[in-house]
């Protein structure tokens, strides 16, 4: 098999095979097949794009590359939740341990935070002492003791796939459906979850800014996901503006705590629900989506939520006191507002540039290597569809270094329109793949 015949193949828009698939990814991952063939062949996909056979052969392909997790010692359905990505998304801190204290096994891996987007594994890193990286074994026995472990990727999870992704990045192919679907269920995959609910953000702050390619996505992931037997929905979310009020490490645990104490922000809480019932549908724990809910409501408003959070954040290594007294976090050294500068109602916080913002403060990393202040972000006043007066707070930035806060805000004023129209709250449930 030559790779200058099957990338002259996909370049005229033929289908590969499932032989010349495998071919492709395991001749790239062991180094055989040179980044300069492989950069072709991604532009090739990317112009012809892949039917719903090769995607799924290039996932499983991808899958393959490395190892497959084997939960299948961890009694129940295990579930896996994925984002593809937001600013101020902290979901996975509150939904984890509601769902969790309701006897649904969470087995997550996450990921760190790069670019305007935050992760999981950092946040989590807030509590002095947590351990992002627990052994196989390890991760397994704690499922199974109390239902919830949050690890980060195992280095061997999909190695094919942190090689392609890294030339997509430079070769101006991230953003094509099939190689999307590839990347991520490649890894939910390997990850050797019963059931995968998607949570695919849509909006200015997200991949896919409009409500037709998300739903690509959403299509293009779910028909992967039972191709390969698994039970699998997707939850289309808006990501337009930041969820919730807080962006930036410490701030969003302190978000995260407050929600699971009964004091979440609507917009938050609303995801979490949505993603939740359906995760316990899956389940099997109970059948109906509003009966779903109202258990993880009661789990809330009992305190049982906001315990397993306790227990796990303890298990892993963390420092619990942090979640029993959020005064802990040491706060950024100035907290600055930054004022409307009219009245009116707000139409737009542009969730990307509040997301750069922040990372501009030292909360997010421009590569890998980047190291995070947790202690400086963004916290909202407000939200659009609200009304502000001129001199108002639009939100607060914590910064340690003046200069960094000034530019944070000019940033800020820039994303944020006021105008004298009336405007709506923002709908956060866009769609639902099932
Ligand atoms: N997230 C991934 O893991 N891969 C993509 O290709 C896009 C988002």
């Amino acid at each position: 098999m030559r790779m200058y015949d099957l990338i002259e193949k996909k370049k005229l828009g033929e289908e590969l095979s499932t032989e010349e698939i495998y071919h492709i990814i395991n001749g790239y991952t062991n180094g055989e097949i040179p980044d300069y063939q492989i950069s072709a062949l991604l532009m090739a996909i990317y112009f012809k794009g892949m039917n719903v056979r090769e995607r799924y052969d290039l996932t499983m392909a991808m899958r393959d590359s490395g190892d497959i997790l084997d939960l299948s010692s961890i009694d129940g359905v295990k579930i896996d939740k994925h984002s593809t990505g937001g600013v101020g998304d902290k979901v996975t801190l509150v939904l984890g341990p509601i769902i969790a204290s309701i006897g649904v096994p969470v087995a997550k891996m996450s990921g760190r935070g790069l670019g305007h987007t935050g992760g999981t594994i950092d946040k989590l890193e807030a509590f002095p002492g947590f351990n992002a990286s627990l052994s196989e074994e390890d991760f397994i026995s704690q499922v199974n003791d109390i239902k919830i472990a949050v690890t980060g990727q195992s280095k061997n999870l999909a190695p094919a796939d942190k090689k392609l992704y890294a030339l997509r990045d430079v070769t101006a192919t991230v953003d094509e459906i099939s190689l999307i679907t590839g990347s991520i269920m490649s890894k939910k995959l390997a990850a050797g979850t019963d059931a995968i609910v998607l949570d695919v953000t849509v909006g200015d702050g997200a991949f896919m800014k409009n409500k037709e390619s998300a739903l690509e996505l959403a299509q293009s992931m779910v028909d992967i996901g039972k191709r390969a037997d698994k039970k699998i929905a997707a939850v289309l979310t808006n990501m337009d503006e930041p969820l919730g009020f807080a962006i930036g490490n410490d701030l969003e645990v302190i978000e995260a705590i407050n929600a699971l104490n009964g004091n979440g922000p609507d917009d938050l809480m609303e995801v979490v629900y949505e993603l939740g019932s359906q995760m316990i549908v899956f389940s099997g724990i109970e059948t109906d989506k509003s009966k779903a809910r109202k258990l993880m409501e009661n789990a809330v408003a009992s305190g049982k939520a906001f315990e397993k959070f306790c227990q796990f954040i303890e298990r892993q290594g963390g420092d619990v006191a942090f979640a029993r007294d959020i005064n802990k976090f040491k706060p950024a050294n100035y907290v600055i507002p930054v004022e409307a500068k009219e009245d009116g109602y707000i139409h737009a916080m542009k969730a990307e540039a509040f997301g750069l913002a922040s990372m501009s403060l030292g909360g997010g990393r421009e590569t890998f290597d980047d190291v995070i202040d947790m202690s400086v972000g963004i916290v909202l006043a407000k939200k659009v569809g609200d009304y502000i007066k001129k001199g108002e707070a639009i939100c607060y930035v914590h910064a340690n270094d003046k200069a960094k806060a000034e530019h944070a805000i000019e940033m800020i004023n820039k994303a944020t329109v006021i105008s004298a129209d009336k405007c709506d709250h923002m709908k956060l449930i866009i769609d639902i793949v099932e």
